[in-house]
């Protein structure tokens, strides 16, 4: 499983990448007008957050295949590092995927909603495609069920393109997609600290703290106690 935070929030990302085992960062239109910044400034500050070997995940916003292909060579040239070019799975970003393979820059299909799509645009080339789970699951639809779909379908058609599922508002989405097997899931960083949270787990790790000190003394660790 790969873990990517859908995000271009950089404090959210630099606490991601501190605590987590990150490999990447998701991010779309929507987020990054969300950080009112210039976008070129913002992409770069994630790519030095992150490193050049990190993915980092961007997604071009023309609409006509040449246009798209366009800024994916300038998108390559300006961010660098290990960076998937996002295409949304219209029919000018399918032509636009198969020329990027061709021309050997990396891709992940978008803005997926059946499977059909998503085994479209791996054949056309596509190396990541990205489901969106909570808005399938929004108009009365199986997100959940999509994405297994979609691994099934990767499966019997020998496709090595990767699920990058995506579009989550809940931690049992990203449980029953992960069980699936999907083999990537991007989230945001509300979602990523909620897989952890557990009231037990800090429950027994009080009582464990507590039992302690009540023998070894406060703050004492086991570096302090021979
Ligand atoms: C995926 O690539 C998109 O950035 C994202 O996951 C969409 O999520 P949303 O439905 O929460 O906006």
């Amino acid at each position: 499983m790969l873990y990517l935070l859908d995000t271009a929030n950089l404090e959210a990302i630099k606490k991601a990448y501190n605590f987590y085992p990150m490999d990447g960062v998701t991010t779309n239109p929507t987020l990054v007008s969300k950080e009112k910044r210039e976008f070129l400034s913002i992409l770069k500050d994630i790519r030095k957050i992150i490193g050049s070997e990190s993915m980092l995940h961007v997604q071009a916003v023309s609409l006509t295949a040449e246009k798209m292909v366009e800024e994916a060579f300038y998108l390559n040239e300006v961010i660098g590092g290990n960076l998937y070019v996002k295409i949304p799975v219209i029919p000018e970003g399918i032509k636009a995927i198969k020329l990027l393979k061709s021309k050997g820059i990396k891709t992940t299909a978008t803005a997926i909603f059946t499977a059909g799509q998503a085994l479209m645009a791996a054949i056309a080339g596509a190396q990541f495609v990205a489901p969106y789970v909570n808005r399938i699951d929004n108009i009365s639809g199986d997100g959940v069920g999509v994405v297994a779909e979609i691994v099934q379908l990767f499966e019997l058609h020998n496709q090595d393109a990767k699920v990058l599922a995506a579009s989550f508002k809940n931690v049992q989405q990203v449980h029953t997609v992960s069980l699936s097997g999907a083999h990537s899931i991007t989230v945001n960083p509300e979602i990523m600290d909620k897989m952890l949270e557990h009231p037990l787990t800090d429950w027994s790790v009080n009582q464990f703290i507590t039992d302690w000190e009540g023998i070894y003394g406060k703050k004492m660790t086991t570096l302090d106690v021979k």
